[in-house]
């Protein structure tokens, strides 16, 4: 861990081990901020521990750029579970990371992720009260209205305009965010073609927005001016880049890059990528505001609002002539310099 490279850039970095439950885990804390830190817990089995414990040295970071891009008083956190979420997750250890979290006192305050259900979290929150999920506030509509937002400020910037209608627009992955994503995308008029590998969800959208369907494997290739990854991560490599036909990339899912690099490759190839970070920001503002006092309405005009950001990050990657996710790092590194 120490000759990771995002280790000395960290303020705390947490090993857990409970050998009653068989608990084993990290907690990254990259930034407290001014409030504390925030980030989702994931459990995984990952084939080399080095590699668990980069994902939490990574996933912090990029926490803290989200929160500051989202205009949000927090830093990055993030929690790695080492183990087979399906095999190994059982009470005792989601209480045992409960009572870790519990020593931090409020340092760090998670969630669910990759592996940690709400309910998962329910059990937790039995040791610790720092943790979010499960207050009946779903995310998804409002990290959908961000990246609706995304799309408008990325339609402006190639287009000239924010209008969507008329627009073709290929959303792949119709589950939580998806679903309410297209739904904006065709209540602001837009032509939509949709693809999940879950059929019940693409009958859905078909029936309800009248979107057309195409394969799962065929989405990132169609002709249309905008694509929208909302499944997976990994989507944008080296491999598919050449093979994209859209001006715009704005999607929800998280670590759509394979590499920084691909970042490039997209600018080389003159399609504008809103980086997933700043774009899929609404969940966090969503769950920052859990701990506000809740209105829904502020948080959907926050959602909107990341629209300006990424203007700001398309004006200063196009001085700078960088990729929008290099500038995207930048912009968050400045306004982050004194957390
Ligand atoms: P979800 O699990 O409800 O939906 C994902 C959908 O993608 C599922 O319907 C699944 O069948 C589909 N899918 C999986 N592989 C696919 C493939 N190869 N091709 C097409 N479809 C595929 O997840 P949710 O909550 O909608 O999140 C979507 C993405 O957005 C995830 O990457 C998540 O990390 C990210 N995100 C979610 C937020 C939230 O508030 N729910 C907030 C910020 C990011």
């Amino acid at each position: 861990v120490f000759h990771h490279p995002a280790f000395d850039d960290h303020e705390r970095v947490v090993f857990v081990a409970d050998s009653k439950s068989g608990l084993r885990a990290m907690i990254a804390v990259h930034r407290c901020g001014p409030r504390n830190a925030m980030g989702g817990t994931r459990m995984r089995e990952y084939a080399l521990e080095a590699d668990g414990i980069g994902d939490a040295l990574r996933l912090s970071q990029t926490m803290t750029y989200k929160s500051a891009l989202a205009g949000l008083p927090f830093g990055g956190g993030k929690a790695v579970i080492f183990g087979d979420s399906g095999r190994d997750k059982t009470p005792e250890l989601l209480h045992a990371m409960g009572s870790a979290i519990d020593r931090l006192g409020g340092h760090f305050v998670t969630g669910e992720d990759v592996g940690i259900s709400v309910d998962d979290v329910a059990l937790m929150r039995e040791n610790t009260p720092h943790v979010l999920g499960g207050e009946g506030v779903d995310s998804a509509q409002p990290a959908a209205a961000g990246v609706l937002a995304s799309i408008q400020a990325a339609a402006e910037r190639v287009w000239g305009t924010s209008d969507l209608s008329g627009r073709i627009i290929a959303v792949q992955g119709l589950g939580k965010v998806g679903y309410w994503l297209t739904r904006m995308l065709a209540e602001a008029g837009a032509r939509l073609l949709v693809a999940d590998i879950r059929p019940d969800a693409v009958r859905r959208v078909v029936r309800e927005f009248d979107a057309q369907e195409v394969s799962s494997d065929d989405i990132l290739t169609q002709p249309t001016d905008v694509f929208a990854p909302c499944a997976l991560g990994d989507v944008l490599t080296p491999a598919t880049v050449p093979r994209l036909k859209a001006k715009v990339v704005a999607g929800a899912a998280n670590n759509q890059l394979s590499a920084p690099i691909v970042g490039a490759l997209l600018r080389d190839a003159g399609i504008l990528y809103a980086p997933d970070f700043i774009a899929n920001g609404g969940g966090l503002i969503n769950n920052a505001a859990l701990l506000d006092g809740y209105d829904r309405t502020r948080v959907l005009q926050d959602c909107a609002r990341i629209g300006h950001t990424l203007t700001e990050v398309f004006e200063l990657a196009d001085k700078n002539n960088t990729s929008t996710n290099t500038a995207a790092a930048q912009l968050a590194r400045q306004r982050t310099q004194n957390l």
